[in-house]
């Protein structure tokens, strides 16, 4: 019998939305205020979505809006599972939700699982119920040491500075460990019950039709057996990344595994993105195996000074690191912890990522327009902070009573100045709070944020946020651009970098020097001015360009 021929089944050409997403970060209390209180609220930031739309953005990343007393800007929950007033009511989140998915927008929410808020219900009742109870043992409470029991259980520190124990003041005296803020109390993660209850919250966020999560601290979830001493171990940078008895701990791959069964649960392909900050890729790669997390952040990357040496190495290591366990490489260049990179490329490289010198800022800005390029160039998945794409600068001048982030109070000796990047975004030239809002802003802007808001670069196509458009545009409508694992370096003079990747090829000039190269096809898009002569072109100092072949 002759077989019945027909034509091959065509390959599965399917990539998951997150493989490649453009993944835009949602500070809540900075981006829009319908209300008027000087916040922004869930209702500002559903009336702002056909801007990100329009911006070309895949998804949205919002930082946390749970019930919270704000200790530490909602990264201290009280409830997971109801709406802060001031941020607005679980019926705003729900209509936040249903206009991104109509918008073609996905929606990204905050959990806060290494720790709640101190009052949280658990945790008051802990506190109530005294050493011994149920309720106890689900946070990590211990007896002091010393004679009366004065000094804390063990050495180690708060990432916001000081000992990373609280004692109670009730009679029994014992201590509870926090890892950041004292109103921040750690969950014991060996207990059922939290477990039990975080899988709880993410079905409770899957139901309302999230399409992912961002995990918060989520190396710090397991603590070494025996809470062991550091031993005198350097004192932790903000969010350190040294290996240390309550970060990166094996034990908290299981936790991934059970999440990530209850994310393949629903359809539409929700994701987990980790906040993992570990020593190195290949270690951060461990919570994306295949039955884990989807992505994490590369933090590797964001800090990574503007050095053509360094970025390729980092490039190189990311995706080397990723392309073992199939997760795709991410990059980001700023966040709501970190000076923003038009900031951080403004001061000479290597004084890390919590500045408060504003530095040359035109040269600041040219930097950041290129590394945008480049970060968009990359295979995989890239995050944009709000504001990045109006080439906002972080704000270093903050007087010191109206800075709230609790680093600044605790970290004597740190630079915990994360105010700085978290100043509400400007949308109008003038105006109450630049269209933040009718009621002015939680953080004091700046008396040029009108000169850097949408509404003074919406059309001007020298602006960086018709530069970030353009880029997104391209990426569309090259989907090749996102996709893949590697990147095919090309030669280039020294200071340069050139990489190649399936008709396409993109040129960064890290150095402040002009330089002459051959001209690589058709000029897509460039952050500076670039001049044609014949086969050669000129790239300026500090200046990518993208090349369709
Ligand atoms: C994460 C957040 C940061 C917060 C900390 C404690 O690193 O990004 O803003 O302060 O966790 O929750």
């Amino acid at each position: 019998m002759t077989p019945h021929l027909t034509a091959s089944a065509p390959a599965d050409t399917h990539t998951a939305w997150w493989q490649d997403a453009v993944i835009y970060q949602v500070y809540p209390r900075s981006f829009a205020d319908a209300d008027g209180d000087g916040m922004g609220d869930l209702e500002g930031v559903r009336s702002r979505l056909p801007y990100l739309r329009d911006l070309g953005v895949d998804a949205v990343w919002l930082s946390p809006f749970y019930a919270s007393p704000q200790a530490d800007a909602g990264y201290d929950v009280a409830d997971y599972r109801a709406i802060d007033p001031m941020f607005g009511t679980l019926h705003d989140a729900d209509a936040l939700i249903r206009d991104a998915h109509a918008l073609g927008l996905r929606i990204i929410v905050d959990l806060v699982p290494n720790h709640s808020s101190d009052q949280h219900e658990w945790f008051k009742r802990a506190l109530k119920e005294g050493p011994g109870s149920a309720l106890r043992a689900r946070y990590h409470f211990r007896p002091g040491r010393g004679e009366n029991g004065e000094l804390p259980p063990n050495d180690w520190e708060s990432i916001f500075g000081g000992p990373a124990w609280t004692r109670t003041s009730g009679p029994d005296g014992e201590w509870y460990l926090h890892l950041f803020a004292p109103e921040q109390p750690d969950f014991n993660w060996e207990h059922p019950a939290v477990a039990d209850e975080f899988r709880s919250i993410l079905r409770f966020w899957l139901d309302m039709g999230v399409d992912g999560f961002r995990v918060d601290v989520a190396h710090g979830l397991v603590k070494a057996a025996g809470l062991p001493d550091i031993g005198g171990a350097d004192q932790l940078k903000l969010l350190g990344n040294d290996v240390m008895p309550f970060f990166d701990q094996d034990g908290v791959h299981e936790i991934y595994r059970s999440w990530r069964r209850i994310l393949a649960e629903y359809p539409g392909e929700r994701i987990a993105v980790a906040e993992a900050w570990t020593p190195s890729a290949d270690r951060t790669a461990l919570y994306v195996r295949p039955d884990e997390l989807h992505q994490a952040f590369n933090f590797q990357y964001l800090g990574a000074p503007w050095d053509a040496e360094a970025l390729r190495e980092v490039i190189d290591d990311s995706l080397a690191a990723m392309l073992p366990v199939g997760a795709p490489a991410t990059w980001v260049l700023s966040n709501h912890d970190v000076t923003r990179h038009a900031t951080r490329f403004a001061n000479p490289s290597g004084l890390g990522t919590q500045l408060r010198t504003p530095g040359d800022r035109a040269l600041g800005l040219r930097r950041a327009r290129a590394a945008t390029l480049l970060m968009l160039a990359l295979p995989g998945s890239a995050y944009i902070y709000q504001g990045e794409e109006l080439g906002l600068p972080d704000v270093t001048d903050l007087p010191d009573e109206v800075r709230q982030d609790p680093s600044f109070f605790r970290a004597e000796g740190q630079d915990g100045f994360r105010d700085g990047c978290r100043v509400p975004i400007p949308w109008t030239v003038d105006g109450s709070s630049y269209g933040f809002g009718s009621g002015g802003s939680w953080l004091p802007q700046p008396a040029d944020w009108g000169k850097l808001s949408v509404e003074a670069q919406e059309g001007d196509s020298s602006s960086t946020l018709e530069l970030y458009r353009s880029a997104l545009a391209v990426r569309r409508t090259h989907p090749g651009l996102g996709r893949g694992t590697a990147v095919q370096w090309l030669e280039a003079p020294e200071g340069v970098l050139a990489f190649a990747r399936d008709g396409f090829v993109c040129t960064v000039n890290l150095t402040a020097d002009a330089v002459r190269m051959p001209v690589r096809g058709d000029v897509l898009l460039a952050s500076g001015e670039v001049v044609r002569d014949g086969s050669e072109f000129e790239l300026p100092g500090d200046t990518t360009v993208w090349w369709t072949m």
